[in-house]
């Protein structure tokens, strides 16, 4: 049993910390918007007034919020999670850059592992997320039983690794996707359609993903997993990172373009594949 302060507890974060809760382990709980948290309260979780009150006494810190920005909003000021937290996972997606400024602001002897996940809201449920793990191997022994009750860790490499992992995991998704969307587009505006056009669709380098889209594409219900302004948030953090670095992504540029262009048009809260339908546009 471990002492385990869950921060953020939104769709995914809520989910993560049930499965910590229904193991046995003790659970601190902050959410910005406290109503979230009440759930985990009434299954045994501690609600906390701060971050930094649900860190204090924990052994293990948690992460799981939106962005780079809410990120230090938990972390970093007199009730942030940095004033009293000895060991710290970060598992929001929030890139490098963001990891770096954690570990600053954390105290020296504070341990931290970056460990973003891969899977979505039933993933995290089940508790078979992949988790891309950058930091020291030690640490992540000492932590692995509880992220076991995440899903499966693989350690990518030093501190900010994990967070590079996920930015090269969500290139593909993001890219793909859009690529779907314009194969599609290109079919109607052709006069493909129907069962030729998925069956062209199976039997190229998008088949899996064509197959995994198909039902919504056709009943025009996205329904929620991943919000699209998240999707397109990770679309900026892959530009930034591959600029920071000296890469050139123009494909990953026109992807992000896509999302920021739904996002505009008002899609943001929607989920991040029905970007397909604002593609395809409407028919
Ligand atoms: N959904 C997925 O399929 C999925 C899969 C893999 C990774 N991720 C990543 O996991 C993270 C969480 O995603 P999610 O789908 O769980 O999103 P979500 O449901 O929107 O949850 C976001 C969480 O961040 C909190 N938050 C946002 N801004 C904040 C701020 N300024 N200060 C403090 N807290 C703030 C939210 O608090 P409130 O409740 O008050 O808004 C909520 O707890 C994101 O980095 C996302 O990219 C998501």
């Amino acid at each position: 049993m471990t002492r385990v302060a869950f921060v953020g507890v939104g769709a995914m974060g809520g989910r993560m910390a049930r499965r910590l809760l229904d193991a046995g382990h003790e659970l601190s709980v902050w959410n910005r918007t406290a109503a979230k948290a009440e759930p985990l309260v009434e299954a045994g979780a501690t609600a906390a007034a701060t971050p930094g009150e649900a860190a204090r006494g924990a052994e293990v810190v948690i992460t799981m919020v939106a962005d780079s920005a809410a990120l230090q909003a938990v972390s970093e000021g007199p009730e942030g999670i940095a004033a009293e937290a000895t060991t710290v996972l970060e598992m929001s997606t929030v890139g490098p850059a963001a990891v770096e400024q954690l570990q600053a602001a954390l105290p020296s002897d504070a341990g931290l592992l970056d460990a973003p996940v891969l899977g979505s809201l039933s993933e995290a449920e089940a508790g078979t997320l992949q988790i891309f793990v950058g930091g020291s191997e030690p640490l992540l022994e000492q932590v692995r039983p509880l992220l076991a009750e995440l899903g499966s860790p693989i350690h990518v490499g030093p501190l900010g690794a994990g967070a590079a992992a996920k930015l090269v995991a969500n290139l593909t998704l993001l890219g793909t996707l859009g690529l779907l969307g314009e194969a599609l587009a290109l079919a109607h505006g052709l006069g493909l359609a129907g069962e030729p056009m998925w069956e062209v669709l199976e039997g190229t380098p998008l088949g899996a993903q064509a197959e995994r889209r198909r039902a919504a594409v056709e009943s025009g219900e996205y329904p929620l997993r991943f919000a699209l302004g998240l999707a397109r948030k990770d679309a900026d953090l892959v530009a930034d990172a591959a600029s920071a670095a000296g890469v050139e992504v123009p494909l990953a540029r026109a992807a992000r373009d896509w999302l920021a262009e739904a996002e505009a048009a008002g899609w943001g809260e929607s989920d991040y594949s029905s970007l397909i339908a604002r593609i395809i546009g409407p028919r």
